[in-house]
């Protein structure tokens, strides 16, 4: 009997899996077509057999640290000892890593982030990074290092080297309809996570209709469970769960949320965005041993010093000096406004519409991005709006009736709405 199907007997009847059996697996996975024992179907089951009766922490534990061994690893907080890092499960306009990372540097905490590209109605932070004319992403450890000496942060594009084995088991985990299983997720997100060696990880996961997981339980499950799975692998970490029910601050689109991380940064945040940006700051900067206070964090947007880490940062990392100097934000230039069709609140925003719409504009049949297309959100939820009244613009290359009127039903207007209870909760400690 090959090992495999011993091991997905036992997954199945709901045992747990030792260390030893899930390296086995994952080795298998990192093999490819080479592994007599792991093929599609074997790794398939065992997928399947998680989703459904689960892994207990010691279990997520290990598909973590073995998924994590398949790649390199850096080990920086061996050279920077109070080094952090920050990941949001993804969402609509979630421009925070870009402010987080300058403000925290300016504050003394230093921050690596190896960021993921857009993915469904998600905008990813290398897409909205490389809208900057020369940016570049493509870090190696010694570049990082560099940078972390040099400016205080370093940011770049997670590539194939790290943790591979996920890779394969997230493209079977598309396949086989358990892509939503927390510690898979878990072990998805983690080992990616501490391939860099950051001494502090902080999660910032989604809840809402424009998360990953929409349901606010799951989300707080799976904040829990990176949380306990990071910390049993040694590192630190918290988590926060935050608001995802409407696009977050001001901006949607990639020039549009750098535009959205300068204003942030020269004190023109939107103030859902700060809020989310420095609890996830204070958050990890505690979790590193290297509290920084919320005045501090403040400071460092009113005294420059967190823009300045800005501009320092990309100029290292091949940002066009002239453009750092003077930076012009060149949003596509059909402007569409979206109009409140009656009086009432603003009851609904179906966000995970508006993310695939934008993601439809920008990319069209082409596989670059747009960079301009865009939103700018005029009204938050519970906000009380006339006939007529503005809610959003849209920014597009061309006119396009159908997206537009696709984008303007993503808003509900409830005459009868009690404002108080349409606005959700913006962040969560657990
Ligand atoms: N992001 C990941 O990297 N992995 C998952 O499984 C889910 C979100």
């Amino acid at each position: 009997m090959k090992p495999a199907f011993s091991i997905l007997e036992r997954k199945r009847a709901g045992e747990s899996l030792s260390e030893a059996e899930i390296r086995d697996l994952v080795a298998g996975a990192s093999a490819g077509a080479s592994s007599s024992s792991w093929g599609d179907a074997e790794l398939g089951a065992f997928l399947m057999a998680a989703a459904v009766r689960g892994l207990d922490l010691e279990e997520t534990r290990a598909l973590t640290l073995a998924m994590l061994e398949s790649g390199e690893q850096w080990d920086l907080a061996a050279d920077f000892p109070a080094l952090v890092d920050k990941h949001s499960t993804g969402g609509v306009a979630d421009t925070v890593s870009l402010i987080l990372a300058p403000l925290l540097a300016a504050c003394g905490v230093p921050v690596v982030m190896l960021t993921g590209r857009s993915l469904g109605h998600t905008g990813g932070t290398a897409d909205k990074l490389e809208s900057i004319p020369g940016l570049r992403l493509d870090l190696d450890r010694a570049e990082c290092c560099r940078l972390l000496d040099e400016v205080g942060t370093a940011i770049g594009v997670a590539t194939g080297d790290i943790a591979p084995a996920d890779r394969r088991l997230y493209a079977l985990r598309d396949r086989t309809a358990t892509i939503s299983s927390i510690p898979l997720i878990t072990a998805s997100i983690a080992s990616k996570k501490l391939a860099t060696g950051a001494a502090a990880l902080v999660f910032d996961v989604k809840t809402g209709n424009g998360a990953f997981l929409p349901d606010r339980a799951q989300g707080e499950e799976l904040a829990r469970r990176l949380v306990e799975t990071v910390e049993a692998a040694g590192r630190r970490s918290s988590a926060l769960v935050t608001d995802m029910n409407q696009p977050l601050g001001v901006w949607a689109g990639h020039t549009a949320e750098v535009r959205a991380t300068f204003e942030a940064l020269e004190g023109e945040g939107a103030a859902d965005l700060m809020e989310v940006t420095y609890a996830l700051c204070e958050a990890v900067a505690e979790a590193v041993g290297q509290p920084v206070s919320r005045r501090r964090l403040e400071d460092a947007v009113a005294s420059g010093k967190g823009r300045d880490v800005f501009v320092r940062w990309a100029e290292r990392q091949g940002a066009d000096p002239a453009w750092l100097a003077e930076p012009r934000f060149e949003l596509a230039t059909v402007e569409v406004p979206l109009r409140a069709p009656g009086a009432g609140v603003l009851a609904g925003v179906d966000t995970t519409r508006l993310g695939l719409l934008l993601s439809r504009a920008a990319r069209g049949s082409r596989t670059d991005i747009d960079y301009g297309v865009s939103l700018r959100m005029v009204q938050r939820l519970g906000d009380e709006l006339q006939e007529g009244q503005e809610l959003a613009r849209l920014y597009l290359r061309r006119e396009d009736e159908g997206l537009i009127a696709e984008a303007q039903g993503a808003f509900t207007i409830d005459p009868l709405a009690d404002p108080e209870k349409v606005r959700p909760p913006l962040v969560e400690r657990l």
